[in-house]
């Protein structure tokens, strides 16, 4: 069912000054913000050579990392993002093993312009993990 790691997100406090530090301390390539109000974050991307970082700031007064940074103010490693070739069935395999999908089970469109769907972490080693169809 699982492809390559398409990204690791770390959540963050502050977008521009975790830019700075991927850009400066790091020397790494960073996409410009980009605000996803369906999901209540604002991303960026680190390119890396065998796959991206996603920095997520919150975005609006019900974002769901919010709570995250309320237990992690300095921030950290909030999900993983595994690439799925037909995003659908793997949701149905999945529920029908017993996964809990996050939301309403519907895929939203995700930073890339693809489909996404989130994994509760309780089911899959305390880490959340977002499928995302390629
Ligand atoms: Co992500």
């Amino acid at each position: 069912m699982l492809g390559r790691v398409n990204h690791v997100a770390i959540a963050v406090p502050d977008l521009v000054s975790a830019t700075e530090s991927y850009r400066t301390t790091l020397g790494a390539t960073v996409t410009e913000p980009q605000a996803l109000p369906e999901h209540g974050v604002t991303v960026v991307f680190v390119a890396l050579p065998n796959t991206k970082i996603e920095l997520l700031e919150p975005l609006g007064d019900t974002s769901p990392i919010a709570a995250f940074l309320a237990k992690n103010p300095s921030g950290g490693m909030h999900h993983i993002c595994y690439e799925v070739e037909d995003i659908l069935a793997a949701r149905d395999t999945l529920k029908a093993s017993g996964a809990r999908v996050l939301g309403d089970g519907e895929p939203k469109i995700g930073a890339h312009g693809k489909p996404v769907l989130f994994l509760h972490p309780k089911d899959f080693q305390g880490t959340l993990v977002e499928l995302e169809q390629v």
